[in-house]
């Protein structure tokens, strides 16, 4: 683990369920090193197992077929494969400024790696740097998933975190009213602030599955964990499955 690096980041993921939290581990990702780092993944034990060669099974990659081949050109796709008791419904985003030919290429290592994460399970989240890929036996869309998280932030501390946390939230809450103005239909916003004689640079992004309001409480709610994600850290990102935010003191915004 490197503590030096700006771009040495740690991640502190976990789930709340049942309003425990939960803290399953810590990791190291060196995010500019690798062009679209893995990020974490999730597999839900709650909705059970499906067996080899069974309708849900037909069904699951007949969706992932289907989140492979839409989502590249728009950046984001909710489908539903089948029909009940074996419908699975499953969703894969892009980050806004990811190009279609990375985000068809991140779905084609997301999609063998969570079925290789979550061998058999029905439900299953998966989060690289350029997209996430969710689906599950419940109909999950339109509603806000606030169980699945990840934490992520720079190891660097800034010198003044009370000012600097503030500067943060104003920026991520400016990017948030952007990303819900009624013309904005990717839930996407980027933008960037002066702080004197540094820049701070910030992202926040809903999956399209959300209304407007619904993206607003997603992030307002994610930009609330501030002090939990990244306290006077130099960078930082919570990472859920209906909604993201990243800040930094460098740009990391892919310019078209
Ligand atoms: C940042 O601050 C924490 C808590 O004071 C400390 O443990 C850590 O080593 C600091 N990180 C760096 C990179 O100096």
């Amino acid at each position: 683990m490197s503590s030096s690096s700006s771009s040495s980041q740690r991640i502190v993921s976990f789930s709340v369920l049942a309003l425990a939290i939960q803290f399953l581990f810590i990791q190291c990702v060196f995010s500019q090193s690798q062009n679209n780092a893995f990020l974490y993944h999730k597999c839900s034990d709650i909705e059970g197992k499906f067996t080899s060669k069974s309708p849900y099974e037909t069904n699951l990659n007949s969706l992932f077929r289907q989140l492979s081949y839409r989502v590249p050109s728009t950046g984001f796709a909710a489908s539903s494969s089948g029909n009940t008791p074996d419908k699975v419904n499953g969703l894969s985003l892009c980050r806004g400024d990811v190009s279609s030919s990375d985000c068809g290429s991140c779905l084609a290592t997301a999609i063998p790696e969570i079925s290789r994460r979550c061998p058999n399970n029905k439900a299953g989240i998966i989060w690289y740097d350029n997209c996430l890929v969710k689906y599950s036996s419940t109909n999950f869309f339109g509603k806000i998933d606030f169980e699945n998280r990840v934490y992520l932030y720079n190891v660097n501390n800034v010198s003044d975190p009370s000012s600097f946390n503030m500067q943060t939230k104003t920026l991520l809450t400016e990017l948030t009213k952007k990303a819900t103005a009624g013309n904005n239909q990717k839930l996407f916003a980027t933008g960037e602030k002066n702080l004197g004689k540094q820049k701070l640079y910030g992202l926040v992004q809903c999956t399209r599955d959300l209304r407007s309001e619904s993206c607003k409480a997603c992030l307002d709610g994610i930009i609330g964990e501030i002090p939990n994600c990244c306290d006077g850290k130099e960078g930082g990102r919570v990472v859920g499955a209906s909604c993201n935010f990243r800040y930094e003191i460098y740009p990391f915004v892919k310019v078209a």
